[in-house]
């Protein structure tokens, strides 16, 4: 082979080698990428302090534009938990947006200063713009009711851990079908599983967006029911995933007041489920959930946040390339 083909395999070698991973929507990992990101979250649960130093000197930038608790405080647990370090604001009003700075310039402005960030926003697109702008890995925390991938992470990863499988789940999905970015994310990543079955539970005016129904539903040919009751349904659902309406996305308060007690899940509706089923819950909870169903061992919610931390310290050692120690 002469030097200059050896030159230009090098180099083509080093662009691939070199090409940024982000994490946008679910749908960016394979299904094996994605096996074996739980897997990883899974050896994590079972022996954090293995992988205490494995970021030792790294930062995580976490830019919030939109509020948060779960997502950015796990995303700073997870860095921290992991050796490394955490910088970030936690509202468009603290950072530079408030004097109309464009994502593309503030995330060429924190590539400077940290390995990897976790962006939040309201605007649907704005962490792929970031990506696009980027010397560091994107990770999408939510963009408006678009996408929420490392919700879904979380989500899979309880699922797996508590029924063992991922395959051959009936998954009841409650409440915001058409805002609720989780339910959308959570619906394009468990289509890829084998016999996936949902019940969609909505009031009619908060069903799933068109796009999901065509594109991701029928299009891979998967068996769902659009209904509006829960009650006659629970019996059928290994998960139960309830959401609440999403009130920052909607055009008038009165639509949303109307909505908003549309489900609500006590004691005796979970009288109809089965032992062996699970609510999972995104959460923040406003009213959907009763509290009284807290302590049922099938409410697993709370479970689902630790879970969460796990999922994403995964996640940052996969986009860092950090190798199992
Ligand atoms: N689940 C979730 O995204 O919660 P936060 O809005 O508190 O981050």
């Amino acid at each position: 082979m002469n030097t200059s083909l050896n030159t230009l395999i090098f180099l083509n070698f080093r662009r691939l080698e070199l090409t940024l991973k982000h994490l946008i929507s679910p749908m960016d990992f394979t299904i094996e990428e994605t096996n074996d990101l739980l897997a990883l979250a899974e050896r994590i649960k079972d022996n954090p302090d293995k992988y205490a130093h494995v970021c030792d000197g790294k930062k995580i930038a976490t830019l919030f534009y939109e509020p948060s608790t779960r997502t950015r405080l796990s995303f700073e647990t997870a860095m921290i938990n992991l050796g490394g370090q955490v910088i970030g604001f936690s509202s468009a009003q603290s950072s530079s947006a408030a004097k109309g700075e464009s994502v593309a310039d503030t995330i060429r402005v924190i590539s400077c200063f940290a390995d990897i960030c976790a962006m939040r926003h309201p605007k649907e697109g704005a962490p792929t713009v970031a990506s696009q702008f980027s010397d560091i890995p994107v990770i999408n925390a939510g963009d408006g009711g678009h996408n929420h991938p490392t919700q879904t992470l979380t989500d899979l990863l309880t699922i797996k851990l508590l029924k063992g499988d991922l395959n051959n789940l009936t998954i009841g999905l409650c409440g915001d079908l058409k805002f609720g970015r989780t339910v959308h994310s959570l619906i394009n990543a468990m289509v890829r599983y084998s016999n996936t079955r949902f019940v969609l539970i909505s009031p009619n005016e908060l069903r799933i967006p068109d796009y999901l129904r065509k594109e991701v539903l029928d299009a891979n040919n998967i068996d769902y029911l659009e209904t509006d009751e829960l009650e006659k349904n629970m019996p059928d659902l290994d998960i139960l995933y309830m959401t609440r309406v999403q009130r920052e996305r909607f055009f008038n308060e009165e639509d949303y007041v109307r909505l908003k007690d549309s489900f609500i899940l006590d004691e005796k509706k979970m009288q109809y489920a089965r032992d062996d089923m699970f609510v999972l819950h995104p959460l923040p909870r406003v009213n959907e959930i009763s509290v009284s169903v807290d302590k049922d061992p099938r409410a697993v919610y709370f479970k689902q946040v630790q879970y969460g931390v796990y999922a994403r310290m995964a996640l940052i050692m996969k986009l860092l390339d950090i190798k199992e120690p």
